[in-house]
């Protein structure tokens, strides 16, 4: 075999062991990484403080809660509403569209009220409340 084929062949297989290495790697990566740090506990409950100060009058803040994500929303009255961002149709995030005041599901164009009710589409039910209270304007959620 002349030197030219030999260094073809030697290329090739060092491309095909990369491609295995790279493929066992990134098969293997998520396995041991959730071992390692696993996801946070969906369950636990948790709590969360914001401030005030920081959620102008008619805006959301979300947050994570328990692993979960979370809304608080400052209504045009002033007055607090604290929800679960996550949509009751299919799990989707929920987004703040601040100039409709309104909750908009992106996966299939639910809407929700600041208070989380069902405006329309196919959410079965609203979103789901979370406790608060506030302390010298500091908001304790959870
Ligand atoms: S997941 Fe929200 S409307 Fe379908």
């Amino acid at each position: 075999m002349d030197e030219s084929k030999r260094k073809f062949i030697s290329i090739c297989l060092g491309g095909v062991a990369a491609l295995a290495i790279t493929g066992f790697a990134a098969i293997t990566y998520p396995v041991f990484r959730y071992y390692l740090i696993p996801p946070a506990d969906k369950n636990s409950k948790g709590k969360t403080t914001l401030s005030l100060k920081d959620i102008a009058v008619g805006s959301a803040v979300f947050f994570e809660l328990g692993g979960s994500a979370a809304v608080l929303v400052r209504k045009q009255d002033g007055s607090l509403v604290a929800l679960s961002a996550v949509c009751p149709h299919l799990g989707c995030i929920v987004q703040w569209e601040k100039e409709r005041q309104d909750f908009l599901c992106p996966c299939h164009a639910g809407y929700f009220t600041p208070d989380g009710e069902v405006i329309s589409g196919p959410p079965p039910r609203a979103l789901a409340k979370i406790p608060f209270t506030v302390t010298n304007d500091v908001v304790t959620l959870g």
